[in-house]
This record gives structure tokens, sequence and C-alpha cells, in this order.
């Protein structure tokens, strides 16, 4: 071999090497790095070490985290003035000394918000003002509390109704329909580095869609900052269509919005379609009929659910790098809210690792699709 061509032979022998051991990467994180940031929900038990498997299993799949409730108001801000930080430092700490991508959620919600919120001290309706700076001073105090660290935010959560229209919440009642803009104005006042993101679940069924559309419309009409779509994907093994959500990637992108899918899972026990969607006000009975699969999930069931993924993740990584981010809302199918919402108590299995960290069928799938796509 001539002296010249030593050093290309080595560099292209070193490619070899790396491009054999990605092809070969058999956790989340590494398969998919060259499409999107992979992410989970994050909670008590996980963070605070109850469950010691947790931080060492997060950290090998995982690449983004969100605080599945920690910093919702009701946790954050509980008490008038008295805002409590101690579980979402503990997050945002093991997440920045882990490389984490940290996704806030959420700031202005209808949702695990105090009635306080919209009260004077006497109980009556606050007025638009004084909301207006309650909402300034709530966005304000947490965000310049985890300024420089956390470098996403979801701002607005779910404030378009399954008609398209604008959601009659509270903040809606009392501010006016421009407490969306506000809630981004501030955000972005309080940390101008941030991402800022708008958030809700169905937004992929067109009505839903055209309605969020119109939002990120009019933030970027009035000027104002908003980085990118969450389309949370609380979904089923009988619905949507995925080609609504390939649909959907598509036309968020075209605003010149990331798109997101924040809070993903298939939910695999029997639901009445009422409660498809993530309205948290609205629960059922629980029936053992809708309870059937308490001592595991049969094979046809498991096989649908694995289908189901990779057909799911064949959209997704058609959309890479315009799908910025993908998070699973549970580390494993014990820690999903899906057990108990929208029925309490039934066993479910809607994400790709079981009660004992094991990855399922649906997790070599998902990694399938990604080795096809290469
Ligand atoms: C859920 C959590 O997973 C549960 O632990 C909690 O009891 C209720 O909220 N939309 C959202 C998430 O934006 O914050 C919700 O998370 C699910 C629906």
């Amino acid at each position: 071999m001539k002296k010249s061509t030593l050093p290309a032979a080595l560099i292209f022998f070193a490619l070899l090497v790396i491009s054999c051991k990605d092809k070969n990467a058999t956790v989340l994180k590494d398969v998919f790095a060259d499409d999107f940031l992979i992410g989970t929900a994050v909670n008590t038990q996980q963070i605070l070490g109850s469950d010691k498997e947790a931080k060492p299993f997060i950290i090998k799949q995982f690449n983004a985290i969100t605080p599945e409730n920690a910093m919702k108001w009701e946790r954050i801000h509980p008490i008038p003035g008295t805002y409590d930080f101690a579980l979402a430092d503990s997050i945002v700490s093991f997440a920045i000394a882990n490389g984490l991508f940290i996704t806030g959620h959420t700031l202005v919600w209808h949702s695990q918000t105090p009635d306080w919120v919209f009260q004077d001290s006497l109980g009556n309706p606050l007025t638009r003002e004084a909301l207006l700076e309650r909402m300034k001073d709530h966005i304000f105090t947490v965000m310049m509390h985890y300024k420089g660290r956390v470098q996403s935010w979801d701002v607005v959560n779910e404030a378009i109704g399954d008609d398209g229209q604008i959601r009659r919440s509270k903040w809606h009642e009392i501010i006016g329909e421009d407490f969306i803009e506000k809630a981004f104005e501030f955000a972005h006042e309080a940390d101008p580095d941030a991402e800022l993101y708008y958030n809700d679940y169905n937004n992929e069924e067109p009505l839903k869609r055209a309605g969020v559309i119109n939002i990120v419309r009019n933030l970027r009409e009035k000027g104002l900052r908003v980085d990118g779509v969450g389309i949370q994907g609380h979904w089923h093994l009988d619905s949507p269509d995925f080609k609504i959500v390939d649909e959907s990637i598509s036309e968020y992108a075209s605003l010149g919005v990331k798109v997101m899918i924040t809070e993903m899972e298939i939910n695999v026990v029997p639901t009445p379609s009422w409660l498809y969607g993530a309205d948290i006000s609205k629960m059922a009975e629980y029936k053992d009929s809708l309870n059937p699969y308490v001592s595991g999930l049969p094979d046809s069931v498991q096989t649908m659910l694995t289908n189901r993924y990779a057909k799911l993740f064949g959209v997704l990584l058609k959309h890479k790098g315009i799908v910025s981010r993908v998070t699973f809302w549970g580390l494993h199918d014990g820690y999903s809210w899906k057990n108990n919402w929208p029925i309490p108590g039934r066993t479910n299995y809607p994400l790709l690792f079981d009660r004992n960290y094991q990855p399922k069928p649906a997790y070599y799938a998902v990694i399938e699709e990604a080795r096809k796509m290469k």
C-alpha cells in the first residue's frame, strides 16, 4: 500500500466500525440518534430513588425527559405565593448531570391548576387584569428559576376543543382568547433563549388540527415566538389512522415549526371511544369486563401492538428532521397513567418496556423500522 493511502484506509476502517456499531445499536437513543430525540416522562419514584433501576435505565435508553407531574401548577405553585421546586429541581439536576434534553411541562393549562388561581381572597372570580398578573408571575417565577437549565417549555397545554374552537376554560372565560398570546409573550420575556411549544391531544384530527394551526399562525402574525407543536399521542390500537398523523406532521411543519410527539403510548385495553383523547376530567367506573389482561397480554394483542408501533415509527421516521422529539408517557408499562385513566385499576400494556424493564416485541419492531430506513 502506498504511504499516502494509509491514512485514508484507516479513516475508512474507522468509519466502517462506527457505522456497524450504530447499525447494531440496541438502545433507543442510539438507534434514533440521527432522527429525533427519544424521551420519557419521569415521576417521583424514579427520581427520588425508591425505584433503583429507573435512573440507570433512563440514561441508557433516553436522551430527553419531561416531568410527568412535577412542574404542573398544583405541584410547583400549590398555594398563593408559595412555590415548591424540590422535586422539579431534582429532575432538572438529574437531567443536566446526564445530558438529557428537558421539556418543562406545563405553564398554562386548565387541568391540575388549583381553583384559587382564578379567584381573589374572598373566592370571587378574578378580573382579566388580575389573572394576567398572576399568569405572568407564575411564568416568570418558574421559568426564571430554571433559566439556562430547562431548554424548552410546553407554554400552553390543551387550549383547543375537539371542535377546533378555543376550549371554554377559566383562562379563556376571564382573560379572553388572547390568554394564549399573553402566555407566549410572558414566556419569551422570562427566558428569551427557551424554545416555546403549544401542546395538545387529538390535534392530529383535522378539525382540531385546524384550530391549532390558527393559534400558531396568530402567534406568528403577532410577532410572538413559538418553536413547536406537540402532538401528545395518547393513542389506541384502532385509532387514529396514522395517515392523519402523517398529514398533521406535514401541515404543522409547513408553518415552520418543529413537531414533537410529546406523550406517546398505545392503549390496549377495551375503552369506550368517548373516552379516547386525554381529557383528564372524564372518567368511567371500573368493570372487570374492561380489564381483561390482568394476568398477561395475549399474543394476538401483543402482535397488534407491535404492528401498530412499527407502523407509527414508519410514519415518524419518514419525517425525521421535522419531528424533533418522540417522548413516551411513562418509563414502562407499570408506570403508565393508562393503568388508572380513564378507568381506574386496570392492567394496561401501552409502552415499549414491560413491568420488569424488559423490552417487548414492539421495542424490537421500532428498532427494525429505523434499520429499514437507513
Ligand atoms: C397525566 C399524568 O400522567 C397523570 O399522572 C396525572 O394524574 C394526570 O395527568 N395531558 C397532559 C399530561 O398534558 O400532563 C397528562 O398527564 C395526560 C394528559
